[in-house]
């Protein structure tokens, strides 16, 4: 967002509006139909449509972008949460990790940035994935081994040394991308014949939430380019031949995922309470901890924003308002 990359899709209004999307804090006041939370309630929430704000003492919140705080988390490791969390938990499940049959194996990049961290550590202790593969930098790799290593199923590869794409070729049944080229990842997908996709099929479990079942290799990008279609569920009024163009990056990059004999999806992320109960009660039952790099005051945010942005930090900033 601050390179401007998603100019076209959120384009910029003067004077701007107040950055950040995730909040961990106390209900101070709430509107007349609020039925799910009370005053004093401790809440985590992700601010609704791309409407951000979170950099300031007091953000209004929509009572369905909130859920309640896990309770064994201090406020600066429940604000690294939502967004990052519900992207992890989304992009998971577009992938069909609860509905695919064991052995399974995940690749995913940066386990210990927001997303990466998150699809990491519930991959291994949440949807009981079989082998986690996650590459990381030769600068982060020792911390990520020693915070993450130990997880069931979890290998670190030091994507600096060897492309994954070499290393890892045709092995995973699921990529997550969150980084770099799409085309580097995608031939880690395994290759799978007709045959094979047909016996996968009849192995998978019946899915517990009546979805489709999804046998075929898959990759899921949280950053790639949305197509023009889902753009637009966001609202975004664009014009005729930007859609165009976005749909078809995203056709292409579908017809790329298919020679390597496995699906591509976009996912967005959706605020919803749900999800975001779900991810406070793995946090209280000790399966999910977010990684904080550092915190800052508010008067520090644009330095903040800075080391974020430079990318050498494990985990996430976060702004406090007040010091816990
Ligand atoms: N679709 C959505 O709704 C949605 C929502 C939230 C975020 N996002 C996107 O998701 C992406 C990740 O967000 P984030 O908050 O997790 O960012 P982040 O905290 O900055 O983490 C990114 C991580 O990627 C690693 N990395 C960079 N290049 C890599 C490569 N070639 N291979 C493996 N790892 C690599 C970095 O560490 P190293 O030092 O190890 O390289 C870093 O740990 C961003 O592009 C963001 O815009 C999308």
């Amino acid at each position: 967002m601050v390179a401007g990359d998603l100019k076209m899709m959120l384009p910029p209004h003067f004077p701007c509006q107040l950055l950040g999307f995730d909040i961990s804090g106390r209900v101070e006041a709430v509107g007349s139909a609020v039925s799910t939370l009370r005053v004093g309630d401790e809440v985590i929430a992700c601010l609704q449509g791309l409407q951000t704000g979170a950099f300031a003492e007091y953000a209004v919140v929509a009572q369905g972008q909130a859920a309640l705080k896990p309770r064994s988390l201090s406020h600066a490791q429940a604000a690294c949460l939502p967004m990052a969390g519900l992207t992890a938990l989304q992009s998971l499940r577009a992938a069909g990790v609860d509905r695919r049959a064991r052995p399974l194996t995940v690749f995913l990049q940066g386990p210990l940035g927001g997303v990466g961290s998150v699809q990491l550590q519930l991959a291994a202790r949440h949807f009981g994935v079989t082998r986690t593969i996650a590459s990381v930098s030769a600068r982060k790799l020792a911390q990520a081994s020693e915070l993450f290593g130990q997880l069931p199923g979890v290998e670190m590869a030091c994507y600096s040394e060897l492309a994954p794409a070499k290393q890892f070729a045709q092995q995973a049944d699921v990529v997550l991308h969150t980084a770099g080229s799409i085309d580097e990842v995608l031939p880690i997908m395994k290759k799978q014949s007709a045959a094979a996709a047909a016996a996968a099929h009849a192995a998978a479990p019946s899915s517990a939430h009546g979805g489709a079942m999804v046998p075929k290799p898959m990759t899921v990008s949280v950053c790639t380019i949305p197509s023009g279609a889902e753009c637009e569920l966001f609202g975004t009024p664009m014009p005729w031949l930007v859609r165009k163009v976005l749909d078809l990056a995203d056709w292409n990059t579908r017809r790329k995922a298919r020679a390597h004999g496995g699906d591509y999806s976009f996912c967005f992320m959706l605020e919803c309470t749900a999800d975001l109960a779900l991810l406070a009660s793995l946090a209280d039952e000790g399966k999910l901890c977010p990684v904080v790099a550092q915190t800052f005051p508010l008067q520090r945010t644009r330095e903040a924003m800075q080391l974020a942005q430079e990318g050498n930090l494990a985990g996430k900033v976060v702004i406090q308002m007040v010091p816990e």
